[in-house]
């Protein structure tokens, strides 16, 4: 009786599966071998349109976009360098995209996240501390060393800071040919219009001259 039950049961969660709405974790998947982009296609669609098949070629399935470290010179001292759709047109369709991100010792890729990929991390050399914030503000984190990996969810805010002595390189892997890249601090001190002086001093509970002296600093993003 007990194991009727059971069965019962089974039945009644394979149906609500089945019934459920279609959830989607990734870019669509293709309906072709391939689909390299053409970048100069004029047709908006999502995503890219194909290169004719005829004049595909070896070197659409390859990218060197990655040998060199980006400068990391700048006041974050880190340099991503994106080997997404646009620079690397065969990914088009394939639903995956990776990025090789350089720190300088100290340096940080700021809070940020990105609205149509999760990103593993693979970190190649140095100590990176990863961090990311779940919906009910839980920061997870951890030193990242050499080989090792660490994942953060869709959508999720995160960061990277080199917390050893020396230079560190990551990689990140997308499931999306174009994960896209919200950050926070620039999406509200260096928007274009800029964002309404209202908006800032009720968000950040800060009168109009704190929020200039922020605005400034973010001026030459
Ligand atoms: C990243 O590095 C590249 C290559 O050195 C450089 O052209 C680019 O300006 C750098 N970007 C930033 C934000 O520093």
């Amino acid at each position: 009786m007990a194991s009727a039950r059971y069965v019962t049961l089974q039945v009644l969660v394979t149906l609500a599966l089945a019934t459920a709405p279609w959830v989607v974790l990734s870019d669509p998947p293709p309906l072709q071998d391939f689909c390299v982009a053409d970048l100069t296609g004029t047709t908006s669609l999502d995503g890219f349109p194909c290169k004719p098949a005829a004049s595909v070629v070896d070197d659409d399935f390859f990218s060197g976009a990655m040998i060199s470290a980006g400068d990391t010179g700048n006041p974050f001292g880190v340099n991503s360098t994106r080997a997404t759709v646009s620079a690397f047109p065969g990914l088009n369709t394939l639903g995956l995209s990776i990025t090789r991100t350089d720190l300088a010792p100290g340096g940080l890729n700021p809070p940020h996240s990105h609205p149509r990929a999760s990103e593993l991390v693979l970190v190649l050399k140095g100590e990176v501390m990863v961090g990311f914030t779940s919906g009910l503000n839980r920061l997870y984190s951890k030193v990242v060393k050499e080989n090792e990996l660490y994942v953060v969810p869709r959508g999720l805010q995160h960061f990277q800071l080199n917390v050893g002595t020396g230079d560190a390189v990551f990689m990140a892997m997308f499931d999306a040919q174009s994960p896209g890249v919200i950050v926070p601090t620039f999406s509200l001190f260096s928007t274009k219009p800029a964002m309404p002086m209202e908006v800032l001093t009720k968000t950040f509970l800060m009168d109009e001259d704190e929020i200039s002296a922020l605005k400034t600093k973010f001026a030459p993003f």
